[in-house]
């Protein structure tokens, strides 16, 4: 505080000194200090004017289609659509122009975005608006933007380099489009697929998510400038192992569990930079997160040094009080919000006028007010708002859809689906197969975008069909439509398709998830559809059944956000590809995979379990979870963790240890020899993965640890070297301090978690 002081009064000083009026204010000179602009900007306002900073709105379109198609009754409950009843529009409009709202989100155009700025240029101060949005999988959430794999699938290529790229581009189709803070990446460990958005995240093991957040931390901020974007680490934290697989409920997780899983990629995510995390919608053994002090103020700010903003998600402060009930009062759950360490609020009409009378009553300190305003400004500074308010509606499109960015989406599908069986089937041969059957709710729709994404333009979405028919132009398909909806498939529809089946060839049938937002009541998949089952919906087995009845090799293509137990089609069909939420170019992609025009090389992120009865299914489980195994039914899972086929195959040999044994804080490597036996070129994800034999504190049976994703001609081998570093070998100890213990360890590296496919060497630490 002193430092800010000082700073305040050297400014004011130096202004009388010069003797000159203040004519340009500092805080809107760019060669000032960040610092300077900041305490300026920040003696200037009013306490509305501050508060307003730590306000978010929903935009005046989303606002207008909001009120046209849903219910006031329905606002506490929906997390995608919101109004304010009784505050005409105008109301915003005024706010905007008086600098009380310092962001919006969910504003779907340019148009909107510059007007909307306009109006706060027209402030008193003219404090720009960082505009947020959820820009996922690419600026998907608004239209005519690149669409690339939900992050499921880019966590399935192991491509770090990939998740950095699509960020970068994002990040300038963001900027395009005069939006500054996604609301991504999302670093939850996933550990329960009843849960609707595991799509969204990058999977089960914190170390991979941990890389693929940090990436893209790296990939949407860049240098900030007019360049980069606020990348928001979200959601802080457990509601991806939520008690029952339900979007929201609560999480009860020990401090173990949390340090060990899911706290690393979010201290990965501060370290690489990140400048604002958002809080997640669930109560943490009791506490809501969002006012949950041990973790925004002893974990975050306190270890981990967290310099960024933190925001509350959807009407989450709300729940506080109207939900989890640890607040009397609205204005008493915006009180520990911002006691806990909230800097802003999404989203909603109250905040501004308690928080101000919170501040007049003595019961929230101005200065603590203006921790808040002053990293929300500092990011508007180096975001270069200040400078740049608008962005350049002829030159837009210039950048969106820009053909380097569409190849890098039909990249990242290529290398995000999952080959996960194949009897010799694939790749198809279009002189065999001559008339294919295609069928399936997913064969011909946009749901292949993936959950967080706005209808597109049909050109610029190839479906499934659409890619097969482009990919394999002399083979005859024959589509016989199921309609979009799992719920309501037709049974004529199936018949009709068994019964076409038997004058086909061969059989693609694309069945899985609905994740599409556009039809937000129908999903079966996605934010806020969380399921009690993990089969597929409706008469999807039905349809599967009695196409393959037809004796012809049937082809099961899946399109899902989350992991499907397809047990059935496991046992009995030749193949089974998943692609995820593949993006725009996902038919394509798919179509490429099953034609052989490329070779699949993504390897699963996540376990996929037979049943919900088998969840938690995680391959780093510890060493008692299957001792007394199930009885009637398997304890393994329908495909591990790290698995995914090739057309190729890869031979792991010569696997060595450098030293048989090491001294603690000493580093080993290991390597390997990885040969492509087989006739095509691919792309092999070789997975190291470390086991702590004998330890004070239990230990997972293997956690990956490292891997290299690399390219191998027919016949080729390559020599795969990796440094086993001190930190891997680390675990928490009986106090949660970090402990290398003496040893021994066993490393395994190979093809999967599956020990099946893992050469193995044990080391000593001395
Ligand atoms: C989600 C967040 C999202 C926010 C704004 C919430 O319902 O949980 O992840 O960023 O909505 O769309």
């Amino acid at each position: 505080m002193k430092y800010y002081k000082l700073l305040i009064i050297s400014l004011i000083a130096a202004t009388m000194l010069s003797g000159k009026k203040d004519v340009r204010p500092v805080y809107k000179d760019e060669s000032a200090p960040l610092d300077s602009r900041v305490e300026d900007l920040l003696s200037r306002m009013t306490l509305e004017e501050k508060v307003g900073q730590m306000s978010q709105f929903v935009g005046i379109e989303h606002i207008k289609a909001s009120e046209a198609s849903m219910k006031a009754s329905d606002l506490k409950n929906n997390t995608a659509m919101a109004f304010y009843p009784g505050f005409p529009i105008d109301s915003v409009i005024s706010w905007t122009e008086n600098g009380n709202i310092g962001s919006f989100l969910h504003v779907i155009t340019l148009k909107e975005a510059n007007y909307l700025q306009s109006l706060a240029m027209k402030s008193r101060l003219q404090i720009p608006i960082i505009f947020g949005i959820d820009a996922i999988h690419g600026n998907a959430n608004a239209p005519d933007n690149t669409v690339y794999p939900t992050n499921i699938g880019i966590a399935c290529s192991f491509d770090t380099t990939l998740a950095y790229k699509i960020a970068r581009e994002t990040a300038l189709e963001m900027r395009a489009m005069n939006m500054h803070w996604t609301f991504n990446p999302n670093v939850e460990v996933a550990r329960d697929p009843r849960w609707g958005r595991v799509g969204e995240t990058f999977g089960e093991d914190p170390y991979l998510v941990s890389l693929m957040g940090a990436e893209c931390v790296r990939g949407y901020q860049g240098n900030f400038g007019q360049d980069g974007v606020l990348a928001c680490i979200k959601h802080f934290v457990g509601g991806s192992e939520p008690i029952n697989g339900c979007n929201g409920a609560p999480a009860d997780l020990s401090e173990r569990t949390l340090r060990e899983v899911f706290f690393p990629p979010f201290e990965k995510g501060v370290d690489a930079g990140a400048m604002s995390l958002m809080t997640a919608h669930n109560e943490l053994n009791g506490i809501p997160c969002h006012t949950n002090e041990w973790l925004l103020k002893d974990i975050l700010r306190g270890e981990w040094k967290f310099k960024g903003l933190v925001v509350s998600d959807w009407m989450d402060m709300e729940h506080v009080h109207d939900l989890h009930a640890t607040a009397e009062s609205l204005k008493e759950a915006y009180y520990q919000a911002i006691m806990a360490g909230e800097d802003m609020h999404m989203h909603g009409i109250h905040w501004n006028e308690d928080v101000c009378e919170l501040v007049r009553e003595g019961r929230i300190p101005e200065s603590r007010i203006d921790e808040s305003v002053r990293k929300i400004l500092a990011v508007k500074f180096r975001l270069g708002l200040f400078e740049h308010p608008y962005a350049d509606p002829a030159k837009t499109m210039d950048v969106r859809l820009c053909p380097e960015h569409r190849a890098t989406a039909l990249e990242a599908a290529r290398e995000s689906i999952v080959l996960l069986k194949n009897d010799g089937l694939l790749p198809l041969s279009p002189s065999k197969y001559k008339k294919v059957l295609v069928t399936g709710i997913n064969a011909d729709d946009p749901n292949i975008l993936g959950d967080w994404s706005a209808a597109q333009k049909p050109e610029n979405v190839t479906t499934i069909l659409e890619g097969l028919r482009q990919v394999s132009p002399k083979t005859d398909f024959v589509f016989v439509d199921q309609s979009w909806d799992p719920r309501n498939m037709s049974p004529a529809k199936v018949e009709e398709a068994a019964e076409k089946a038997r004058g086909c060839d061969l059989n693609i049938v694309v069945a899985g998830e609905y994740m599409f937002r556009a039809r937000w009541e129908e999903r079966t998949g996605g934010e806020d559809s969380d399921r009690s089952d993990i089969d597929l919906v409706g008469l999807q087995n039905e349809l599967i059944r009695k196409v393959a009845a037809s004796g012809k090799p049937t082809v099961l293509v899946l399109v899902t956000g989350r992991p499907l137990g397809v047990v059935w089609p496991a046992e009995h069909l030749p193949a089974i590809v998943c692609s995820w939420e593949p993006g725009m170019y996902g038919g394509q992609a798919v179509a490429e995979i099953l034609y052989g025009k490329v070779t699949p090389s993504a390897k699963l992120a996540v376990t996929i379990p037979r049943s919900v009865g088998q969840i938690q299914m995680v391959y780093n489980h510890k060493p008692s979870q299957y001792f007394h195994p199930y009885v009637m039914k398997p304890s393994t899972p329908l495909w591990p963790f790290g698995f995914g086929l090739s057309y190729t195959k890869y031979d792991y040999s010569d696997m060595s240890v450098a030293n048989d044994t090491i001294a603690r804080g000493q580093s080993l490597k290991v390597s390997v020899k990885v040969t492509n036996s087989g006739k095509m070129a691919g792309d092999e994800i070789v997975q190291l993965y470390i086991r702590d034999c004998y330890s004070m504190v239990t230990r997972p049976v293997k956690e990956l640890k490292d891997f290299a994703r690399i390219h191998l001609g027919a016949g080729e081998s390559k020599t795969v070297e990796f440094s086993v570093t001190p930190d891997k070998l680390e675990y928490l100890d009986k106090n949660l301090k970090p402990i290398e213990e003496p040893g021994e360890f066993i490393v395994m590296i190979g093809s999967s978690s599956d020990d099946s496919d893992l050469l193995k060497k044990s080391f000593f630490v001395q």
